[in-house]
């Protein structure tokens, strides 16, 4: 084990030093785009201003015929696109593939000044993290970089949720972790075969009535993943780092998709992968806090004055436990704000009373 005075010691000399707290920075949408399509490049200039975040996918999705021509369209994009306030991620190939080393090395010395993340699939524990850290200490060093090039993980294996804990605490570089849900059932022999969302078959049924078992008894379909997004946010919240749920495959049933990602913002995850336009809006609108939402919030926090003791507030009892989550809805609500001028015009439409 690495002594804890050597934590925040570069990996490789002359490489930048790591960061001590990773930034929050709006990631309400990692939005997903084929590096290898010029069709789809030739938009960047006018979608980066629409989402928070623009990912250029090397990884699955993307023929073996075509990695290659994604790695270059990387390093295309890196060197001619303006991202503006826009964060600029990579998802590359797996540490077990023919392509992911490649994938490293381009995405640091070519266009490691411009890159804000990498994300890491498969990633099964500390050691993949350990590997990733090292290599990309050295390839900053010998591209003379001076900021640290974060890491996100996508939690796709059993062995990667068992781990979560040592994965989010293997590197200061560590910024996230996304779930992988079709990576992930694959993997552990979960019986469904779609890209994240429910399953009808996955549910609990009421009680028989009078005894009848074949009464007509209500169904309730349950979220297949409520336990490994519950275990991510905690892994992350406890390491200082953020959750995302991943990708949501079903493109035309927004509706579901909208539910999905309000399942995982209301645990705790600051935003999900987008991938297509729709979903986009439909990320901002979950992943920005509700105008009425934060109209209470700056009510209990006007209320409480210095945040201790409990007031009566429309028959319901606040305090310094209820007033803490009021403060986190503010601080999202602001710092969103402060990016997105919609989301600004919005909250600035609430009365103050
Ligand atoms: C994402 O990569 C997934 O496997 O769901
Ligand atoms: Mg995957």
């Amino acid at each position: 084990m690495r002594s804890a005075k050597d934590f925040f010691r570069p990996l490789a000399l002359g490489a930048p030093e790591p960061l001590r707290e990773i930034p929050f920075r709006p990631s309400r949408m990692i939005h997903f785009f084929p590096a290898s399509n010029p069709k789809m490049v030739a938009k960047l200039p006018e979608l980066a201003p629409k989402v928070d975040v623009l990912l250029a996918n090397l990884e699955d999705g993307v023929p073996a015929t075509d990695k290659d021509a994604a790695r270059q369209g990387l390093i295309d994009v890196g060197r001619n696109v303006d991202f503006g306030g826009t964060q600029f991620w990579t998802r590359v190939n797996s540490l077990d593939s023919p392509w992911g080393l490649d994938d490293i090395v381009a995405a640091v010395t070519e266009v490691g000044h411009r890159l804000d993340v990498i994300m890491i699939p498969k990633v099964e524990g500390a050691e993949d993290i350990h590997y990733v850290d090292r290599l990309v200490a050295q390839l900053e060093a010998k591209a003379k970089l001076e900021r640290p090039i974060l890491l996100h993980a996508i939690l796709e294996t059993a062995r990667g949720v068992a781990n979560v804990e040592e994965i989010c605490a293997a590197s200061p570089r560590m910024q996230g972790l996304s779930l992988g849900p079709a990576d992930l059932a694959a993997n552990r022999r979960m019986k469904t075969t779609r890209v994240g969302g429910g399953h009808p078959d996955y549910l609990v049924r009421q009680d028989p009535i009078d005894g009848d078992i074949n009464s007509q008894r209500a169904i309730y379909q349950q979220d297949l993943w409520h336990y490994t997004i519950a275990r991510m946010v905690d892994a992350c919240q406890s390491n200082g780092i953020f959750a995302y749920y991943g990708p949501f495959g079903d493109i035309a049933d927004v509706v579901a998709c909208e539910d999905q990602f309000r399942n995982a913002y209301l645990l705790g995850c600051v935003g999900a992968w987008s991938l297509h336009p729709t979903q986009i809006e439909i990320a901002r609108r979950v992943f920005s806090p509700d105008i009425a939402d934060v109209r209470h919030a700056r009510r209990v926090i006007a209320a409480m004055g210095d945040g201790t003791g409990a007031v009566m507030l429309d028959g319901k009892m606040e305090d310094d436990a209820s007033v803490k989550q009021c403060r986190v809805m503010i601080e999202l609500a602001n710092e969103l704000a402060a990016r997105d001028p919609e989301v600004a015009a919005l909250y600035a439409t609430i009365e103050e009373n």
